[in-house]
């Protein structure tokens, strides 16, 4: 079984985008996956449920029948940092209760499991705690993602540099280029040296999950790691 975390460099940064399409590949070669994004900030109330779009576009391409709730158990209606949107509903967001909600995904005994953070990596949770905290708990393997742009190498090592220090292995990276970007070849040639992992796939304008599902070389993900 192999359990990803994908993290990115920022926020809006693709992560639901790459979290998405690599579950939608996973699931085109056969594999069970399962989803999770365990925060969310920025929700709809729909039949007393807060819905989260991101959490939606996972159960679109996951295979467990896992329902929203299941998906992403702390959901805030405010898109605000989530630590805030906590202390204003004067609840605690603590990394056991994470991982609680994480062992019901394993529950779905997939073959596969994607999590979606939230932010960066270094997302706080309030009291002093991180979702990466979480993370280190179930050691997962992290996927970076880097939303390339002018300053993104930068963001790029600090939040790689980071997950290492914290004890992880990021597995592999994506670089996400919506956009043009100078001396585009150059700056994933920097990190493609810098970053220990294999680039994983390389976005450039997406029009689909169909379409973004096709990029990812998923042999990079199921070689024995070294
Ligand atoms: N390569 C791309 N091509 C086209 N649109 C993109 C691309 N990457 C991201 N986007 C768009 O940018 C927006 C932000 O991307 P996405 O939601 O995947 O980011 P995120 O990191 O998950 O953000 P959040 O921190 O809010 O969870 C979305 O509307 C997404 O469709
Ligand atoms: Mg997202």
């Amino acid at each position: 079984m192999s359990n990803y975390f994908i993290t990115a460099t920022d926020t809006d940064a693709g992560k639901t985008l790459v979290a998405a399409s690599l579950t939608a590949a996973f699931v085109a070669t056969g594999k069970r996956v399962a989803v999770y994004k365990p925060i969310s900030a920025g929700c709809q109330l729909i039949a007393d449920v807060l819905v989260n779009d991101d959490a939606l576009a996972l159960q679109q391409q996951a295979n467990c029948q896992q329902s929203i709730i299941d998906i992403n158990p702390i959901a805030f209606a405010e898109p605000i940092a989530p630590h805030i949107a906590a202390l204003k509903a004067n609840i605690a967001i603590t990394t056991e209760q994470i991982s609680a909600g994480f062992r019901q995904i394993l529950a779905n005994q997939a073959d596969i499991t994607i999590t979606e953070g939230a932010g960066g990596w270094r997302l706080p949770l309030g009291n002093g705690h991180y979702l990466s905290d979480f993370v280190k708990q179930q050691q997962l393997d992290v996927i970076l993602v880097v939303q390339m742009k002018l300053g993104c190498l930068n963001h790029a090592m600090l939040s790689y540099q980071a997950i290492v220090n914290d004890g992880l292995n990021v597995v592999a990276w994506v670089a996400n280029c919506p956009a043009e970007m100078p001396y585009l070849e150059e700056n994933i040639s920097y990190l493609q040296t810098a970053i220990k992992a294999p680039l994983v796939a390389r976005f450039g304008y997406i029009d689909s999950i169909n379409q973004a599902k096709q990029l990812f070389d998923l042999s990079m993900l199921t070689k024995p790691k070294i």
